[in-house]
């Protein structure tokens, strides 16, 4: 089996920011005005941006499009349709972290045989937006999607590094471009605060091609776990319009993303770091002789939880580093931006565990060593 090391990685963050005041404002004049109209009927509860930075440890989300989310009449972003002849919306903010990723690696386009786009909100079906981000940014080979809720970009690792492994590819980059406010529901209490946008790329290659040099990672393992549940849904689907009445419309905010954010938070904790311990002893490890944890970016509180039941002691962001308070959750993306963010003060054969965990639900893992 090959060798297979990530020699690029590139992130992708929008320039726009929304704080917890700013969302919760907007939110709460909405809900006054849905109460105002009633009558009888049970009153909605306000936002506070106090609970939402204590609940999960996000102060501000950067996003694609503010235009339209703190609009009250609208609260959704404002992205307008594009030409079949222009560049998509995902394939361009995508294309950006591939670029990055390209040029950290300091490799052309062309040397890539292997694009993967894997992202939890995909703009369409077909064509691929990973053939169309390959055709942009000049890649060879093939491409094509993966979709996993928050564990995406980790189940595009794991399928690119086993294609590099096996030597059905030289060079792969696995593209997670998270549009996700455009999904999200802003009306919606328990839901309105936790997405933002992001994307992110990473080039993995094998080492026979790769510049085996101090300061990369070889991927030492992937894995992915999944077990069926509700509690993280979209019902977004080609199926919607054929549902209602009056084809005409597209979308219902029942289609958008909801959660039963307490049970995900109960469940994902306990099958998390049972995946991580168990992962880890796989590799004759422990989480003790782990370096650094990069972890699925949704929630600090549950993230401080599933450590602690993996070490039995408390860890701090030294070796658990965050971006939940400058982006939020940005899905898929998270873990992968914590990667990019923090591992330049890591040594020579220090360990590292990205692991992600989301919607299905699915987590993913992937065991890095520094060169
Ligand atoms: N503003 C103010 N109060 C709020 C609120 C808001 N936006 N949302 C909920 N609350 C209140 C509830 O009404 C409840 O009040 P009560 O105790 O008086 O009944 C209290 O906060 C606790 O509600 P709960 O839903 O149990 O909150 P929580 O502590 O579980 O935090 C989440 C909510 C969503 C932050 C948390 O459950 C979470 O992050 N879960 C994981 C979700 C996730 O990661 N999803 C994506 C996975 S990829």
């Amino acid at each position: 089996m090959k060798r297979v090391i990530i020699s690029g990685m590139g992130v992708s963050v929008p320039e726009a920011v929304i704080s917890n005041e700013e969302l919760v404002d907007c939110f709460n004049k909405w809900v006054e005005r849905e109460n105002g109209s009633r009558g009888e009927a049970e009153q909605l509860q306000k936002s506070s941006a106090e609970f939402i930075y204590h609940a999960s440890g996000i102060k501000r989300r950067h996003v694609h499009t503010p235009d339209g989310i703190l609009d009250v009449n609208r609260m959704a972003p404002r992205i307008p349709a594009r030409d079949d002849d222009e560049l998509s919306v995902t394939a361009e903010f995508g294309a950006a972290a591939a670029r990055n990723a390209l040029e950290d690696a300091g490799i052309d386009a062309a040397e890539v045989d292997l694009v993967i786009c894997a992202g939890s909100h995909l703009q369409r079906l077909y064509p691929s937006i990973g053939i169309e981000i390959q055709n942009e940014i000049g890649a060879q080979g093939a491409a094509f999607d993966i979709s996993l809720g928050c564990s995406s970009a980790a189940s595009g690792i794991h399928v690119a590094v086993n294609l590099l492994r096996s030597g059905a590819h030289r060079r792969a980059l696995v593209v997670t471009p998270e549009l996700i406010t455009a999904h999200l529901n802003f009306r919606d209490r328990q839901t309105h605060f936790i997405f933002g946008d992001s994307a992110t790329a990473l080039l993995l290659e094998t080492a026979d091609e790769g510049d085996v040099r101090p300061g990369r990672f070889e991927v030492i393992d992937t894995s992915n776990w999944t077990q069926f549940s509700n509690n993280i849904r979209s019902n977004f689907s080609y199926l919607n319009r054929a549902a209602q009445e009056d084809v005409s419309v597209i979308i219902t905010e029942g289609n958008l993303i909801k959660q039963q954010g307490n049970k995900v938070f109960k469940d994902v904790t306990v099958a998390s770091h049972r995946f991580i311990v168990d992962f880890l002893a796989r590799h004759g490890r422990t989480p003790e002789t782990v370096r650094r944890f990069w972890l699925h970016q949704a929630n600090a509180r549950m993230n401080q939880m599933i450590l602690k039941l993996a070490f039995g002691r408390e860890i701090g962001p030294d070796i658990a580093p965050t971006v939940l308070e400058e982006l939020g959750n940005t899905a898929a993306a998270g873990a992968v931006v914590a990667l990019a963010w923090h591992h330049k003060d890591m040594q020579a054969g220090d360990y590292g565990l990205l692991c992600t965990y989301g919607a299905g639900y699915s987590i993913g893992g992937a065991l890095l060593r520094m060169m």
